[in-house]
This record gives C-alpha cells, sequence and structure tokens, in this order.
C-alpha cells in the first residue's frame, strides 16, 4: 500500500505543477481531500484518499491502469476470439490487471488503441454526447478530389444514415496515392472506411494518431507505454 505523502507532493508527482504552485494551491483553499479542504502540512495517499484540485480528482494510482497501445495491423481489438484470431491480450501479458479496450479498431488498422480497467472513464470517452474527437492517418489510391473532401467534410450518407461532417487536412499526394488526416467525432463501425468508399476512394491504409488529447507520437506498433498523469487528468475533464 502506498504511503501518504504530503498533498504537494502529490500534484507535483501527478505533473500538475511545481510542489511550491500546490502549496499556493493549497492555501488557496482548492484542494480537497476526501471532500475537506486541504490544511499546507496535510497528507495523502492516492490508493485511499480522494484527492482533488479544483474539484477534479487526481487519479488514483494504486488500482487504476491507464496506457496506450499502437496497434499492429493483423490483432484484433479483443482478450478473446471465437476465430482464434491473434488478439490484443498478446501485447498486455506483463500487465498484471485486466485492462480494457476503450473502443476499438478494425483487425487491419493499426494506432493508438487507449486501454484502462477504469470503468467510468470508459463509459464517458464511448457515450456518443461527449464527441470525442479521433485522428486518422487515411491512405487512399489515386488524388483526393475537392468534391470527395468537401462531401466528408459536410457528412456523408451511410447504411446507419448521415455522420457528422469530418474535418480533413494534412492532405500529401505522392505517386499514385494521397494521404490525408481526417478527425471524426463519432464512433460507428467501420467508419472512415465506409465514409471514404462513399465518395468513391478505396482506403488502403488507416492508423489512428489520436484520441482526445492523447497523440500516439513515435510509438512503434506492438508497443505500449502508460499515460502520463497530466494526460489522465486532461481526458478526464473532457
Ligand atoms: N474507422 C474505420 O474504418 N476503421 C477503424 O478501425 C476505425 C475507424
Amino acid at each position: 500500500m502506498e504511503e501518504s505523502q504530503r498533498i504537494q507532493k502529490l500534484i507535483a508527482k501527478a505533473g500538475l505543477g511545481s510542489r511550491r504552485q500546490a502549496e499556493v494551491w493549497i492555501s488557496q483553499g482548492r484542494v480537497t481531500v476526501n471532500g475537506e479542504v486541504a490544511q499546507l502540512g496535510d497528507k495523502a495517499s492516492l490508493a485511499t484518499d480522494r484527492v482533488c484540485l479544483n474539484g477534479v480528482e487526481l487519479p488514483r494510482l494504486e488500482d487504476k491502469q491507464y496506457y496506450i497501445l499502437n496497434k499492429p495491423m493483423g490483432y484484433v481489438t479483443t482478450l478473446k476470439d471465437p476465430q482464434g484470431r491473434p488478439t490484443i491480450l498478446h501485447f498486455l501479458q506483463d500487465i498484471k490487471v485486466r485492462l480494457f479496450p476503450i473502443g476499438r479498431l478494425d483487425l487491419n488498422t493499426e494506432g493508438l488503441l487507449l486501454l484502462t480497467n477504469d470503468g467510468e472513464l470508459t463509459h464517458s470517452l464511448l457515450h456518443p454526447r461527449h464527441k470525442i474527437p479521433k485522428t486518422y492517418r487515411v491512405k487512399v489510391s489515386g488524388q483526393l478530389t475537392r468534391s470527395a473532401q468537401e462531401a466528408m467534410e459536410k457528412g456523408v450518407v451511410l447504411e446507419d444514415g448521415m455522420t457528422a461532417p469530418a474535418k480533413i487536412d494534412n492532405i500529401n499526394t505522392s505517386g499514385k496515392n494521397t494521404w490525408f488526416d481526417m478527425t471524426i467525432t463519432e464512433g460507428r463501425n467501420r467508419q472512415v472506411r465506409r465514409m471514404c468508399t462513399a465518395v468513391g476512394f478505396s482506403v488502403s491504409a488507416l492508423k489512428r494518431v489520436r484520441m482526445a488529447n492523447i497523440e500516439l507520437g513515435d510509438l512503434p506498433p506492438g508497443h505500449k507505454r502508460k499515460l502520463h498523469l497530466r494526460e489522465i487528468q486532461k481526458l478526464k475533464q473532457g
């Protein structure tokens, strides 16, 4: 069990500010421990206490885990596959707790997958009301036409109805292919591929590079990393 520590130290370790800054926040009454306004010198443990700065709880370290995985192509986003295909569990063998993916990527999509055992955060991020932006790097063959781009930016009619507008940027055409970033705020099944198909382009590679405030960066395929406390905090704030 984690020992109690001075609250300014917990805040600093969470990456929210320096210890000195945290002392100022404590003296301004902006920090609470289990609902009571904290005093300078108070100690707490993130394993057992609810410590809040400006009403937002610092992540409890002992029981909640937050990772991103760069899912390679060829792995299903489940922990068990009835068809016996390789699953993302392959990359999680060394983690003691059971983590669940927040959302899914297709078998042939690679990129950023958030994993956690924080059910509340999962539920909140997947709730359509929150419209969490997800950015994909998309490769299509041919040159993306202005009309196809505009159609996706307006919203496209699919079998399950009209999509919300997508944001398209960073368009690069090289040789026979075009790459672009597409940001969507819904989480429909195979949405990026279906939107591209609907405007006449077939996706030949798809990689999720960002979800909410979390960036894939240069994490290699098949590798994972823990989220930084600051990233968790921001994710929870929405
Ligand atoms: N859109 C898709 O088409 N596939 C994914 O895996 C994610 C979004």
